[in-house]
């Protein structure tokens, strides 16, 4: 197939290039080359390559700054994946969309299905709910698939900048009130090439298995890491950071399994693998 990835130079757009380019004729772009809030350019663009499927890596994904810059954050999260849509729809083409736990706000204390109830708690939240409402409005042929905690070799992420810490510190505060899926880009990249053989279309959550709080991650990366550091709990208003999270965000990945798909492997098991790349 032939298949446009925006946002390729992202976390998870660096894998979407490692994984599907084997099978797969890619047209990458980034935010220079097709910047998805620029309609006409979009609209012309994917009119002339005329793909099979668009995969949407890129976001305004600073979760803090979206509160400051929150034009840019609707602007890009929003509109920009309307104008995506909008494109899709002129060459009858799927979108591959991805959203995110923080359409949710934390009230929840089971995994969460793809029909849970939505309400988002920061601007980056709402922000990318507009992406999936202008989707859901516009196409008919789509996958939403929300993830959470990302991670990959190809970014800032929470396990580089918890052993970037651990070099200078003996003592690292973590939150302990905030609980969610871990999920390495990789195994989502490989999740999203398998539902994209398919003709399943419709909202997934896709995350690694298992839970837990940044705090329990945080000790086991140094865990793994074989790295000596205590990790002290504090809640999250303790923490203060511009943007609310949700304190409970697991996504159950019901859709994916209910379609025949194997549960994405446990998160203990894909960080193991990532600190061994990356030590
Ligand atoms: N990271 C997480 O923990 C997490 C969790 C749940 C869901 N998600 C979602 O997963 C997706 C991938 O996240 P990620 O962590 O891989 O993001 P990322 O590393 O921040 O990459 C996002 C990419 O989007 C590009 N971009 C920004 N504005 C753009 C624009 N106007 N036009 C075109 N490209 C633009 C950026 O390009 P430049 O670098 O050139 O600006 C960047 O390469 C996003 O939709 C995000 O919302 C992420």
């Amino acid at each position: 197939m032939k298949i446009l990835i925006t946002g390729s130079n992202g976390m998870l757009g660096h894998d979407l290039d490692k994984v599907l380019a084997d099978k797969h004729e890619l047209v990458l772009t980034t935010s220079k080359t097709l910047d998805i809030t620029d309609k006409q350019h979009i609209i012309d663009f994917i009119c002339d390559v005329k793909p099979d499927i668009v995969i949407n890596s890129a976001a305004y994904t600073d979760v803090d700054a979206c509160e400051e810059n929150q034009g840019l954050a609707y602007c890009v999260n929003g509109e920009g994946v309307r104008n995506l849509a909008l494109a899709c729809k002129e060459v009858d083409c799927a979108l591959v969309h991805i959203s995110t736990d923080y359409v949710f706000d934390g009230t929840a204390r089971e995994p969460i299905g793809e029909d849970g109830e939505i309400g988002p708690i920061s601007v980056y939240g709402k922000s990318k709910l507009k992406g999936e409402e202008a989707i859901l409005e516009i196409l008919d042929k789509y996958f939403i698939v929300r993830t959470a905690w990302l991670y990959g070799i190809n970014g800032k992420n929470f396990p580089k900048t918890m052993l970037e810490l651990a070099k200078n510190h003996h003592e690292i505060t973590v939150v302990y009130d905030e609980v969610g899926t871990p999920t390495y880009t990789p195994d989502l990249a490989r999740a999203i090439s398998d539902l994209i053989e398919t003709d399943y279309y419709g909202i997934y959550h896709l995350t690694n298995s298992g839970s837990c709080s940044w705090c329990e991650f945080a000790r086991y990366i140094f865990e793994v890491a074989e790295v000596d550091v205590e990790v002290i709990p504090v809640t999250a208003s303790e923490f203060a950071r511009p943007a609310p999270r949700p304190s409970y965000s697991v996504l159950d990945n019901k859709n994916w399994i209910q379609k025949g798909f194997k549960p994405l492997r446990d998160y203990k098991e894909a960080i193991r693998e990532y600190i061994e790349l990356i030590k």
